[in-house]
């Protein structure tokens, strides 16, 4: 199969993060006779530097005409520290998920067995912690009209809004997620509050008589923010609104073990983009340090979601999981910084058990 995937790295640890994950694409691509294509284009903050757009034009045309997305992080210190900034390396990434209409990000935690000493959590509460969530991605307080300050400077706001249109498809989705997993979905939202979540509510029990096979909960979020590391096993599929999702899986991480290990898929309108879920690490960029796995391991979502190659997709996790059963990991998952691996050792490791 011939695979044509855009690459945008993007800032920080992104290059490096990516260049591994593409390392690992091309083994496997080869032990199993793709022709893997790639291009790369620019996005967030590099991109405000050469062009002065975050997602300029000719890295959306690349990502429509592409199979398939992988992308790494943007973000830089130099406009988290200025408010006044008129543009920002984070709008190109929510200019990229909302012209490529991806309502929807996939996700999954899972607990590797061998770094369940690695979360602050006690083992017996994360083993076999095994969900996903779904984060609505172009709706809701992130893109929500108006936005912004009142004349004087004095006053800001943000607006949360949803459509009917919007609250159906995403729930559709997870209603359809849980169906293949094990019928259980936690529709996660502020619905004492916000009317917002009142909308998502209404609609999600409108739709429960054609998912007859799958138990849906209400949760909200303050309860599901502690819930999730109470006791994460209880969940199997939970769907919420842009922010909250936000919110919730950076929490969730800490059940894996590191952030460094999410990955995820933003799936819709037009092409995918498989992306970690942690963001630019600025202060290891350019030290060979960060750990690759979550973008190893959004390459393994790029291989099952796009082109339903979901042996390819198999044999990345295991050497992803083999890699930290032998302790081939990078510093965020050591005790002894000493014992550490390089991102580029990491990457090395995965990629000679694959051509194994
Ligand atoms: C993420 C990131 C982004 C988000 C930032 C970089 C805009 O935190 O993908 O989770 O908030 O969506
Ligand atoms: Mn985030």
């Amino acid at each position: 199969m011939r695979l044509n995937i855009a690459v945008l790295a993007g800032d920080g640890i992104g290059p490096e993060i990516v260049g591994q994950a593409l390392r690992v694409m091309k083994a496997v691509a080869g032990k199993f006779g793709h022709e893997l294509h790639t291009e790369e284009a620019l996005v967030g903050a590099v991109a405000i530097d050469a062009t002065g757009n975050p997602y300029p034009d000719a890295t959306h045309e690349l990502c429509m005409r592409s199979d398939a997305v992988l992308f790494g992080a943007i973000g830089h210190p130099r406009f988290d520290n200025d408010p006044s900034a008129k543009v920002r390396p984070e709008q190109g990434l929510l200019a990229m998920r909302k012209k490529l209409g991806l309502y929807a990000n996939i996700r999954p935690l899972i607990t590797f067995p061998s770094l369940l000493d690695k979360s602050p959590l006690k083992t017996d509460r994360i083993e076999g912690a095994d969900f996903v969530a779904i984060r609505e991605l172009t709706g809701g307080l992130y893109f929500g009209q108006p936005q912004g300050r009142s004349e004087n400077g004095n006053t800001a706001y943000d607006t949360c809004l949803y459509t009917r249109e919007e609250v159906e498809r995403i729930l559709k989705l997870s209603f359809e997620f849980a169906r293949k997993r094990r019928k259980k979905l936690t529709v996660v939202d502020k619905a004492n509050v916000l009317a917002t979540s009142r909308l998502w509510r209404q609609v999600s029990k409108e739709m429960e008589p054609q998912y007859p096979d799958v138990e849906v909960e209400y949760m909200f979020v303050d309860n599901a923010a502690m819930q999730l590391i109470q006791w994460p096993k209880r969940f199997d599929v939970m769907v919420t609104e842009n922010m909250f999702g936000d919110i919730l899986t950076d929490e969730a991480s800490v059940i894996a073990g590191s952030l460094g290990m999410l990955p995820s898929a933003s799936v819709g309108v037009h092409t995918s983009v498989f992306e970690p879920i942690h963001g630019s690490y600025p202060q290891a960029a350019g030290k060979n340090i960060a750990n690759p796995c979550a973008t190893i391991l959004s390459a393994a979502m790029l291989f099952e979601y796009a082109y339903n190659l979901n042996e390819e997709a198999a044999l990345i996790r295991k050497a992803v999981e083999a890699s930290l059963e032998a302790g081939a990991v990078t510093e965020d998952l050591t005790d002894d910084k000493s014992k550490a691996l390089t991102t580029s050792a990491v990457g090395d490791w995965i990629v000679q058990y694959i051509l194994k």
